[in-house]
């Protein structure tokens, strides 16, 4: 204590220097990384909540052991809401899909629910944006506009296994005139 009280008599410091130097280099890269940051918040935020950019959530939890006993999920695949408006039931099982071909006319607006018994699965529709994780017990949803006649393959992108590789469908858009919307021929 007296040291100190010493020191402060005999060296009255008319400048302070600072304790550490930014180099303006290295100034410059503090700049542009605060700047990236900002920006890529700001991506994030435009595409999440002004452009509804949203990754798929768990819409819905079911039992993985029993949800296949009741409806939808007893039955799945296409359900006609209204002309041009489906919901689509997909189970993803070791190794494939149920149904492994939904039919709908061009320009249908489809809300997807996939959902899996067992393993961890992916489900990546072919040239659209439409990209889930599976997991079991959780009822992953998205809602996807065909407006391109064609096929679209849908695949499972996440290793589930020796039968990852085989597990595929496909959604089959066709024109308007050629689908026929009721399930009883899907079923058999
Ligand atoms: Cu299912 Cu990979």
């Amino acid at each position: 204590m007296s040291e100190s009280s010493s020191v402060s008599n005999e060296t009255p410091l008319p400048e302070e220097e600072p304790s550490f130097v930014i180099d303006a280099y290295e100034r410059r890269w503090m700049q542009v990384s605060a700047a990236l940051l900002v920006g890529f918040l700001a991506v994030v935020t435009i595409s999440g909540f002004m452009m509804g950019i949203q990754v798929s959530g768990a819409e819905q939890e079911v039992d993985p052991s029993t949800f296949t006993d009741a409806e939808p999920w007893s039955s799945p695949g296409l359900r006609e809401v209204e002309p041009g408006y489906y919901k689509a039931y997909v189970i993803a099982r070791t190794w494939s899909f149920e149904p492994a071909k939904l039919e709908v006319p061009v320009g249908s607006k489809v809300d997807i629910y996939v959902t899996s018994p067992d393993l961890q699965h992916g489900f990546k529709i072919t040239d659209t944006n439409v990209n889930m994780q599976i997991v079991p017990g959780q009822v992953s949803k998205l809602t996807y506009t065909f407006d391109t006649v064609g096929t679209f393959p849908y695949i499972c992108h996440e290793y589930c296994g020796k039968g990852h590789a085989g597990m595929v469908g496909k959604v089959e858009v066709v024109n308007a005139s050629s689908t026929d919307t009721s399930q009883s021929e899907d079923d058999s």
